[in-house]
């Protein structure tokens, strides 16, 4: 996708936890909203339609779980809604793809929980990944190697942020929401070992909140 196509979110415009509902245990542990619930639907609406209007045929709809099933779930349900207001109908099947590759906000190594015959069911389909958030990119770089060696269709992604950071390994997916300052972020299924996935705005930790929720050995 064309960076001129993503939503910006520059720091200057991230919103008092105040003017927002947060759940009373997490207020302490976030210092702010970048991206408020709301605009995270309209926007998913809209990648919604560009996928459909750019389908080829029937997709298998891939969600790299845990952190992009709330954009998948969502996603989803946008392009059905796209069928019922009479829009181009795309058949979905789905599919569910685990990768660990984060300990606390450092980036650790990457794991796949995809067997091979898992893979093989991906010869000759149109895929989707579904990720929440491009970060390194190398995550996404050795899923996407992986999954060619199975001969699929074609391949594409949509992650709805991507992080402008300087550890970037330059890979861009082929749909982005919202392209995010480089802090590290939380809400709409995006978790800080494990907390914070029962959030609907997407917002900035603390320092509070990383000591908080950091794993104590
Ligand atoms: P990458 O391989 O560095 O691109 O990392 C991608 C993965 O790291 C994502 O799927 C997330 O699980 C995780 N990640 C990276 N940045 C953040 C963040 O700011 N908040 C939550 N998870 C993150």
């Amino acid at each position: 996708m064309d960076p001129k196509q993503w939503i910006d979110v520059t720091t200057e415009v991230q919103y008092s936890l105040d003017h927002f509902v947060i759940p009373d245990h997490y207020e302490k542990a976030l210092t702010s909203v970048l991206i408020p619930h709301g605009v995270i639907m309209d926007r998913v609406e809209k990648l919604a339609k560009l996928i459909v209007q750019e389908a080829k045929g029937p997709l298998v709809v891939c969600c790299v779980l845990k952190g992009g099933h709330q954009f998948f779930a969502d996603l989803i349900n946008y392009i059905k809604k796209n069928v019922t207001r009479g829009g181009k109908s795309v058949p979905l099947s789905l599919e569910f793809i685990k990768v660990k590759s984060y300990s606390g906000t450092e980036s650790g190594t990457v794991k796949l929980s995809l067997t091979d015959e898992e893979c093989k069911e991906f010869a000759g389909k149109n895929i989707l990944i579904v990720e929440d958030i491009i970060d390194t990119g190398k995550t996404m770089v050795q899923l996407l190697q992986k999954l060619k060696q199975f001969e699929p269709e074609s391949v594409k992604v949509a992650s709805l942020l991507i992080k402008k950071t300087p550890v970037s390994n330059g890979y861009i997916p082929d749909y982005v929401g919202f392209a995010i300052p480089n802090a590290f972020v939380v809400g709409y299924a995006l978790d800080y070992n494990e907390y914070f996935r029962d959030l609907d705005h997407i917002c900035v930790i603390s320092e509070y909140g990383k000591d908080k929720y950091a794993i104590k050995n």
